[in-house]
C-alpha cells in the first residue's frame, strides 16, 4: 500500500533540500508525495500563509514533511500584514501537534565541527521535548501606538499531556527527565513546575525527575550536556534551547525534528533549522537535517522502523566517510550530500 505523504517546500533553502529527501525516501519504498503551496511561496500567490486547501491536503496525508518557511521578502513590523510562520503555528495548531521532539545526537565523525571540546561532546545523546501549541506564541496580541503585549498563558491539561510525553519517552530512554522552566519569576512556569509534579507523583514515580531554571539550563546544555536525556519545556524556551544545543551535533543543519500527538491525524516532520535566506539558491545548503526528519517520518508517522534506521545509518556512514556541506567545515554541495548518504543506502 502507497503511504500519501503532503509536502511542503516551502521558501528559501526549503525547495533546495526537498528535492534530495523525496529521492532518497523514493529508494525505500512506495510513497505518493504531493507538494502544496505554504509559507511565503503561498503568501505570493493566495496572500496567506496556509490556504485551506494545503490544510485539508495535510490532513488527508498519512505524514507532512515540511523544510522551511519566512525569509526578508515577507518580513514585516506591520501586524496587519501575513507572515509565512503564522501559517506554521496554524498548521501545528490544527493539526493538534503539542509535541515536538528534538533528538540531539552527536557523531563522533562531527565533533570537530563543533564549536565544543570533543570530551565535553562524547557521550551526549539528549531529547528536547518542546510543548508545540501553546504558550506565548498563541496567547492574545495587541499593539496600538504605544504598546505591544504578547500573553503567555498554560492549562493545566496542556502541561499535563506534554509531561506524560516527557515520562513516556524517559522510560524508553535512560529514564530521567529536567523539567525546564522559569519558575522563579513566571506564574505559567510555578503552574508548570506542579503539574509535572503531580503528573510524575501519580504515574511515573520510578523516572527520576529534576526541575532546572531556563537560564542555567542554557549554561549546562553547554557545559555539561551528558548529564541530559530528556529535557520538557515550553514553547519559547523548547525554541531557544534547541537550537543551541543544535551546535552540540555541529550544525543547525543536521537536527531533525517531528510533531506529534493526535492519534486521529498525520504528523509534521521537518529540519529544527529555518529558511538560511543567506545562502538560499546556491545548492549548498545542508540537506541531513532534512533526511533525518525523513526517518523521523518513518518512524513515528509510518511505523518503518527499518527504513528510518536506514536512513540514519547511511547519514551517520556518509558522514564517516567524509561528507562535510558548509556548515560542517566542508564544500560538498547538496547534490553531493544526496550521493554520499545514497551510496551508503545502497
Ligand atoms: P536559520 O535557521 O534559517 O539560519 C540560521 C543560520 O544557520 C544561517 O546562517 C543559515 O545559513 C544556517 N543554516 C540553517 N540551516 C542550514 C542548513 N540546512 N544548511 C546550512 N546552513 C544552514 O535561522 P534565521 O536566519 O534566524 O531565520 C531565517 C528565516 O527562517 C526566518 O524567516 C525564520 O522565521 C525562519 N525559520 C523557519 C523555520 C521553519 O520553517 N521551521 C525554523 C526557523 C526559522
Ligand atoms: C522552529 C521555528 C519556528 C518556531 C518559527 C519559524 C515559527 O523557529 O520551528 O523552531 O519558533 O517554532
Ligand atoms: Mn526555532
Amino acid at each position: 500500500m502507497s503511504h500519501s505523504i503532503a509536502v511542503l517546500p516551502g521558501d528559501g533553502i526549503g525547495p533546495e533540500i526537498t528535492a534530495p529527501t523525496l529521492e532518497l525516501l523514493g529508494e525505500l519504498g512506495d510513497f505518493t508525495f504531493t507538494e502544496h503551496p505554504f509559507g511565503g511561496a503561498s503568501i505570493d500567490v493566495h496572500g496567506t500563509a496556509l490556504t485551506d486547501e494545503t490544510l485539508d491536503a495535510c490532513k488527508r496525508s498519512d505524514a507532512v514533511l515540511l523544510a522551511a518557511v519566512g525569509g526578508p521578502k515577507w518580513d514585516t513590523t506591520d501586524p496587519s500584514k501575513p507572515r509565512p510562520e503564522q501559517g506554521l503555528l496554524g498548521l501545528r495548531k490544527q493539526l493538534g501537534l503539542f509535541a515536538n521532539l528534538r533528538p540531539v545526537r552527536p557523531v563522533p565523525a562531527l565533533y570537530d565541527a563543533s564549536a565544543l571540546k570533543r570530551e565535553i561532546l562524547d557521550g551526549t545523546d539528549l531529547l528536547v521535548v518542546r510543548e508545540l501549541t501553546g504558550g506565548i506564541y498563541f496567547g492574545e496580541k495587541t499593539r496600538t501606538a504605544t504598546d505591544a503585549s504578547d500573553l503567555c498563558h498554560y492549562t493545566v491539561a496542556e502541561v499535563d499531556r506534554i509531561a506524560r510525553v516527557a515520562f513516556d519517552a524517559a522510560r524508553k530512554r535512560r529514564n530521567l527527565v529536567h523539567s525546564v522552566d522559569k519558575a522563579n519569576v513566571l506564574e505559567t512556569s510555578r503552574q508548570w513546575r506542579q503539574v509535572v509534579h503531580e503528573v510524575h507523583g501519580a504515574d511515573y514515580a520510578e523516572v527520576q525527575l529534576e526541575d532546572q531554571l531556563v537560564d542555567s539550563c542554557a549554561m549546562e546544555l553547554i557545559a555539561r550536556p551528558t548529564q541530559f536525556d530528556v529535557i520538557v519545556t515550553e514553547n519559547l524556551f523548547g525554541d531557544i534551547l534547541s537550537d543551541a544545543a543544535a551546535m552540540l551535533s555541529g550544525s543547525l543543519g543536521m537536527l531533525p525534528s517531528a510533531s506529534v500527538g493526535n492519534p486521529d491525524g498525520p504528523g509534521l516532520f521537518e529540519p529544527v533549522h529555518g529558511s538560511a535566506p543567506d545562502i538560499a539558491g546556491q545548492g549548498i545548503a545542508n540537506p541531513l537535517a532534512t533526511f533525518l526528519s525523513a526517518a523521523m517520518l518513518l518512524r513515528h508517522g509510518l511505523g518503518l522502523e527499518a527504513e528510518a534506521t536506514a536512513i540514519e545509518a547511511a547519514v551517520d556512514g556518509a558522514l564517516g566517510d567524509g561528507l562535510r556541506t558548509r556548515d560542517l567545515g566542508g564544500t560538498a554541495t547538496t547534490a553531493e550530500a544526496l550521493d554520499a548518504v545514497r551510496r551508503r543506502l545502497a
